[in-house]
């Protein structure tokens, strides 16, 4: 039975990849370390802890006492690194945690690894390491900065980025390959595009416009809404990051992407539309808003629920204009392409939302309340 640390998995990527591999895998042994941040989230994964294939521990990535117990008493076989501070505007209001967790919590697991890992040294005083283990990192396209209006993120794309956010986990991937060159550590690291699907954090643009939307709040569009993400359904990056993990080459980066690079103002205006449609065809729905006028036909309105809902307002500091990933190198040696095409995967979505309320009141308390009103009431 093979044996996983997976870190920040109460979070959105890793909460989604728990259910995918523990769904796929039945012979696995999951341990889950996190911190339960303001985007952690221990409901999420209640129902997948079990203490025998999956277990929960509450605690903190860069405390080292607590990685060196983990390590002897489960005897990882692999890693996967979820645990971040991951939301760009929140980077630029305190930059410092952003050190503290990507940069710091990577190279503290990273030699927690090492410690348990080791066997010996061979001829020329590298370490040795136990046959098959593997530490991943989980990274992101925003390392590689902002590209024009043509061209791609390649992985020889040489890292440029700007963002506080973006440079501490630029700064993770980099000790993650130290790693690997210095000690000859078996690592890879995925840097994925945008992401999105169930247990999306409401911080985050397709999320906190469902949720604005069913709150009949304005739609906060930052700057132009010129600015291009590449958008990818979350189960996708799971399924790459476990080919990664098992098949890919250690010492290696693979980007994932899905060539469905798109404005922001085209998702605001697609999940605006989607809506109306899921509550048009199925009027129960309905009763998921928070405004409740009735129409002609004594039906709850919906007309309202349109494109004058956006507002633009005072654009990101130093908002990279447009991301777009090449993801040819996974695709042509793992065989990796995604399988949800963006009008099936943004259908799911918002219908998962309209499904899952009690998921958000739960994650979206007083802080998350306190957290827009900072965050939008001077933009
Ligand atoms: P998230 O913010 O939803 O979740 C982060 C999780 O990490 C939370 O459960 C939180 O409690 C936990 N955490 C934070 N600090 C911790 C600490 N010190 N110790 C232990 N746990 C801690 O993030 P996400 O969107 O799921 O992103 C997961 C990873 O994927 C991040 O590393 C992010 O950089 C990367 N990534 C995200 C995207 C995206 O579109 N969301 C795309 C590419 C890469
Ligand atoms: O590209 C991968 C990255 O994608 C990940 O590494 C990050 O962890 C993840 O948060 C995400 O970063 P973005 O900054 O691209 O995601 P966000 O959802 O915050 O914003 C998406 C775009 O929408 C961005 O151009 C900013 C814009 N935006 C965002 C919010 C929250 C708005 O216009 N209005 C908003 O209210």
């Amino acid at each position: 039975m093979k044996t996983y640390l997976v870190t920040g998995a109460a979070g959105f990527i890793g909460a989604n990849f728990i259910k995918y591999m523990l769904a796929k895998y039945p012979e696995i042994k999951i341990v889950v370390l996190d911190l339960l941040t303001y985007a952690g989230n221990l409901g999420t994964i209640a129902g997948d802890i079990d203490n025998e294939r999956c277990i929960f521990v509450k605690g903190d990535i860069c405390d080292r006492e607590l990685a060196d117990e983990l390590f002897a008493k489960y005897k990882f076989d692999y890693v996967v690194n979820f645990a971040a501070e991951s939301h760009v505007d929140r980077s630029i209001e305190n930059p410092q945690l952003f050190l503290q967790t990507n940069i710091l919590g990577t190279q503290n697991l990273l030699d927690a690894a090492r410690r348990a890992w080791v066997t010996g040294k061979d001829e020329n005083g590298y370490p040795t390491w136990i046959e098959g283990v593997r530490f991943h990192q989980v990274s992101t396209d925003e390392v590689y900065g902002s590209l024009g209006e043509t061209g791609y993120f390649h992985e020889t794309t040489p890292l440029d980025p700007r963002s506080p956010y973006s440079a501490s986990k630029t700064s993770a991937d980099l000790f993650v390959q130290a790693y690997s060159e210095t000690y000859k550590m078996p690592v890879t690291i995925t840097r994925c595009s945008n992401n999105y699907g169930p247990y999306h954090f409401p911080e985050k643009l397709i999320p906190l416009i469902i949720k604005n939307i069913l709150e009949g709040k304005q739609l906060p569009v930052y700057g132009d809404g010129t600015n291009v993400r590449d958008w990818l359904y979350v189960e996708d990056h799971c399924k790459a990051i476990d080919c990664v993990l098992h098949r890919g080459r250690t010492g290696e980066v693979y980007n994932v992407g899905g060539h469905n690079e798109k404005q922001n103002i085209e998702i605001v205006k697609l999940t605006i539309q989607t809506i109306r449609q899921l509550m048009t065809e199925q009027p129960a729905y309905r009763l998921m808003l928070k405004k409740q006028v009735m129409d002609a036909n004594g039906e709850i309105a919906i007309d309202w629920i349109n494109d004058d809902l956006i507002i633009f307002v005072k654009d990101r500091l130093g908002h990279d204009q447009r991301y777009a990933i090449d993801p040819t190198k996974i695709s042509t040696e793992l065989g990796w392409t995604p399988e949800t095409p963006f009008e099936k995967g943004i259908v799911k979505t918002i219908r998962w939302y309209l499904e899952n309320q009690d998921w958000v009141a739960e994650i979206a308390g007083g802080d998350y309340m306190k957290y827009y009103e900072q965050m939008y009431s001077n933009r």
